[in-house]
């Protein structure tokens, strides 16, 4: 068993005052009649209730609008029109959205509000990591302690696993020294990779997202219906098919970054991107008759027998059509294969514990936890530095809860 203890994964004792209260949400009982649109209204990104209260988070939030990232040419970035603002609107429409949905002391993430478990992990990099990949953490043959956050992707934290979903693995490494990119949390020594279980994200143009959420977040319930002008066909199609998921366990899905990063700094830093894959090729059987939770049930009945292991692969991109910006553009493998950087050891172990989930509900994970050799790049990662913090302050400053890195 892991002795938590010792390896810097002791679990700090503060948590949530308040049991979660239940979403008021159709979950999409008229998905049948209005089909693409409301399924993407009310999976990607739930549904809305009830007026909204002010953001008590101004200040931060124009600090971080203040110090929007830049651009970088080289490794073909390129900013879109009003970024700024419209990473200050979805900031403040996504908040509305948590504070129409939950009450004080319940409040949920807006993205990946079920977790089926937050585990203890050892992130291994590879003794032979080659010159060209062992930049910022990636150094050979060190282990890192790591938690784990699997979880769903729809807003709808009450959701039955059976149902299609996108399927979400946060990582949060530990002990990793240097300067972090987010000002506030410079000092912080915690490095994140978030992935889902798809290669490529919906939306690239923000303009577009923005009148997406707009419309997904409408109290009209027709505005629902243009969400698939917003996003085109394109981006339709991708959304549909991220959701579209089932699942037996989440130690045996392949999961992506969707979206890249910089890899090194100085003249010879790259754009890469990031995937996770079991160890194994065996997939379990989908459960005959599944419990509304199984995949905690799995995830907590595998760990109790065995250790996993799950391997973290980076892959370079090998061509400037593998677009930075636009994450809707899948960098094929066979033209750019990924490489194996760590092994990622998952421990036999007791994870779900009442203190434990208390302690996973109040992570925040965002990519710019990050180190400047892992630099998060293009328009979605941008959007997200402004995005993520603030979302992360709002649910912590309902719950009463404090707020800080591991
Ligand atoms: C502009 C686009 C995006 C927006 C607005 C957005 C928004 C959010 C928000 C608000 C949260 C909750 C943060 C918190 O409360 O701490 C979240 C969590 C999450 N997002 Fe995104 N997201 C975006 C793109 C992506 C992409 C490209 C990925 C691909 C990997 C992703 C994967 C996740 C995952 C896995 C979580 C849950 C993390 C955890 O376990 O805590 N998101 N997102």
């Amino acid at each position: 068993m892991h002795d938590a203890k010792k390896s810097g994964l002791d679990i700090p004792s503060s948590g949530p005052k308040a049991s979660m209260k239940k979403r008021v949400c159709s979950d999409g009982k008229h998905e049948a009649y209005l089909g693409v649109a409301v399924t993407l209204a009310l999976t990607i990104v739930g549904c809305s209730v009830s007026p909204a209260k002010q953001s008590e988070h101004p200040a931060t939030l124009a600090a971080n609008l203040d110090s929007y990232p830049s651009v970088d040419q080289k490794l073909g970035e390129h900013l879109y029109p009003d970024e700024k603002p419209i990473a200050e609107k979805l900031s403040v429409v996504i908040e509305e959205s948590i504070r129409k949905q939950y009450s004080a002391g319940s409040a949920r993430r807006d993205a990946h509000p079920k977790a089926h478990g937050c585990v203890k992990a050892e992130f291994n990099i590879v003794d032979t990591l080659p010159e060209a990949l062992s930049k910022g953490m990636f150094v050979p043959g060190k282990t890192y302690q790591a938690w784990i956050r699997f979880s769903n992707g729809s807003g709808d934290p009450t959701r039955a696993d059976i149902k299609r979903d996108a399927r979400g693995m946060a990582i949060k490494v530990l002990g990793v020294p240097g300067k972090k990119l987010l000002e506030d949390e410079a000092d912080a020594a915690t490095q994140d990779f978030i992935l889902i279980n798809h290669p490529v994200f919906f939306a690239t143009d923000p303009a577009r997202y923005l009148s997406f959420m707009n419309d997904a977040n409408s109290d009209h319930f027709y505005r629902k219906l243009l969400i698939p002008f917003d996003l085109g066909a394109k981006g339709t199609r991708i959304a549909l098919e991220t959701r579209s998921s089932k699942i037996s366990n989440p130690l045996q899905t392949r999961y992506w970054s969707m979206v890249p990063y910089q890899l090194g700094t100085g003249p010879d830093r790259e754009a890469v991107r990031y995937s996770v894959r079991s160890c194994s090729d065996v997939v379990d059987p989908m459960p005959k008759e599944p419990s509304h939770d199984f995949l905690r049930d799995v995830l907590r009945n595998t760990l109790q027998n065995d250790d996993a292991c799950m391997e973290f692969l980076v892959q370079a991109r090998t061509s400037d059509r593998m677009d930075v910006e636009d994450s809707r553009i899948e960098w094929k493998e066979a033209q750019a294969p990924f490489s194996k950087v760590a092994t990622i050891r998952i421990p036999r172990q007791t994870f779900d514990t009442p203190q434990q989930n208390e302690f996973c509900e109040n992570l925040s994970f965002t990519p710019w936890h990050a180190l400047p050799e892992h630099k998060p790049l293009g328009v979605t990662n941008r959007l997200r530095k402004v995005i993520y913090d603030h979302i992360s302050r709002v649910r912590h400053e309902m719950n009463d809860t404090q707020r800080e890195e591991p």
